[in-house]
């Protein structure tokens, strides 16, 4: 924790500027921790944005890695991944599906889930497929993903936007059927089971119970996105597990290959056999680089006993924020499962992106007011405890000041 308070600016003339940076670039990093390239440390709570499942240079999985790249990269999907197939065999015994499309993305995956839907509504001759998406949703950048998405910032510049979606609150059984009564168009449903760019909301299991209902009742899809709340990041597999339920349709990406890009959709009988051959495809979509990140980070998180990692120093990590921030005021909620956590303040918060870097802790501030911790699903409980230590008395002074806004 050698960070000075203010951090260096460096340019970058080159790059788009796509994203707000901070003026820092990492140099390496192990386990839970990160160095930049003055030698700086820090604490990583963001986890490459609920990316780096094992952390940082994992002991097993940089040489299973180092021998695929010394085998083979990429192929091409003219010929069998015998990968692929073992991946994809993998997440069905894990979720209870049945079939899986690999991609590289999460946007990636979710497009290919609207397609599903789209594509299964048109072949049970509905010419205008609807699909029910989220307020406060978050699917991707893509215009149909974008469009899918419930933030309009996200959404300002790029119109028009894809059709066809029907917005509705979360938790709000009666919207969802109401909607089923009055819109015979629709086809599926897409939901982030904990929506986390929209600020760590979680659906509760009553109301992912009635949509699946719903959507039975319905012949509908049910579309769960669990890039971000999957991959045993709640301490189950799969966030909607809490639930006791299946859905038809899961993509999934960030944490499922532990920092290579892999993205998924995993699919039971009801929508498997949608897609079929040059209805869909991806050229990285399954290399063998990919496929071995995913069949290793999972075989790492089975021996490891990673979801119960996730579970309980997530619980403590929890537990932590609310016993050092209880009765401050302008603490609004501090939510979430698992090692998925949002800290909700009543002002926004982006300022603290930069003092907790300076402080020596990596995190990540949504929906403008939540602070997200996604960290590596190998945090200790110490760690867990550090990250407590270096956060509140930054929420304090933050909220000792006069609010801006
Ligand atoms: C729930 C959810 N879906 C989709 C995406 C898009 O994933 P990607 O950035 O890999 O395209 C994200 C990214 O934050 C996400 O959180």
């Amino acid at each position: 924790m050698n960070a000075p308070d203010k951090l260096p600016v460096s340019p970058e003339p080159h790059v788009m500027k796509t994203y707000g940076r901070l003026p820092l670039a990492l140099s390496h990093g192990r386990g839970c921790w990160v160095w930049d390239t003055e030698g700086r440390k820090y604490l990583d709570g963001l986890g490459g944005i609920a990316v780096n499942t094992l952390g940082h240079a994992h002991p097993r999985l940089v040489p299973a890695l180092q021998e695929q790249l010394g085998r083979l990269i990429h192929s091409s999907n003219y010929y069998l991944v015998p990968l692929q197939e073992q991946l994809a065999a993998k997440l069905c015994e894990l979720s209870g599906l049945t079939n899986v499309f690999f991609c590289s993305t999460g946007l990636e995956a979710n497009e290919a889930a609207l397609k599903i839907a789209r594509k299964f509504g048109h072949d049970k001759g509905v010419d205008r497929p609807e699909i029910v998406v989220y307020e406060a949703a978050f699917h991707g950048r893509s215009i149909a993903t974008l469009s899918a998405t419930g933030n309009p910032k996200v959404q300002a510049g790029f119109g028009p936007l894809v059709e066809c979606f029907v917005r509705v609150p979360l938790n709000d059984v009666a919207a969802i059927e109401e909607v089923a009564s009055t819109r015979k168009n629709v086809v599926a449903v897409f939901l982030e089971v904990i929506q986390g760019e929209g600020g760590v909301n979680p659906a509760t299991v009553e109301y992912l119970q009635a949509v699946r209902r719903v959507c039975d009742e319905n012949d509908w899809l049910l579309m769960l996105d669990e890039v971000q709340c999957g991959m045993g990041r709640t301490g189950k597999w799969f966030a909607h597990q809490w639930a006791g339920i299946r859905p038809d349709v899961m993509p999934l990406a960030k944490g499922l290959g532990s920092g290579v890009p892999v993205g998924a959709v995993v699919c039971g009988p009801k929508a498997a056999n949608v897609l079929g051959p040059g209805n869909h495809g991806s050229t990285f979509g399954g290399n063998p680089l990919a496929m071995r990140a995913g069949v290793e980070t999972i075989r790492i998180m089975e021996e490891d006993g990673l979801l119960a990692n996730a579970a309980s120093v997530g619980a403590a990590l929890k537990e932590g924020l609310q016993r050092e921030l209880a009765g401050v005021k302008g603490v609004r909620d501090i939510r979430g499962q698992g090692l998925m956590l949002g800290i909700e303040l009543d002002r926004p918060c982006g300022e603290l992106l930069g003092r907790a870097a300076a402080a020596g802790l990596m995190l990540s501030v949504t929906a403008e007011r939540v602070i997200r911790l996604v960290p590596p699903l190998i945090l200790s409980a110490d760690e867990a405890a550090q990250i407590v230590a270096i956060l509140c008395p930054l929420i304090k002074a933050l909220l000792a000041e006069p609010a801006t806004s």
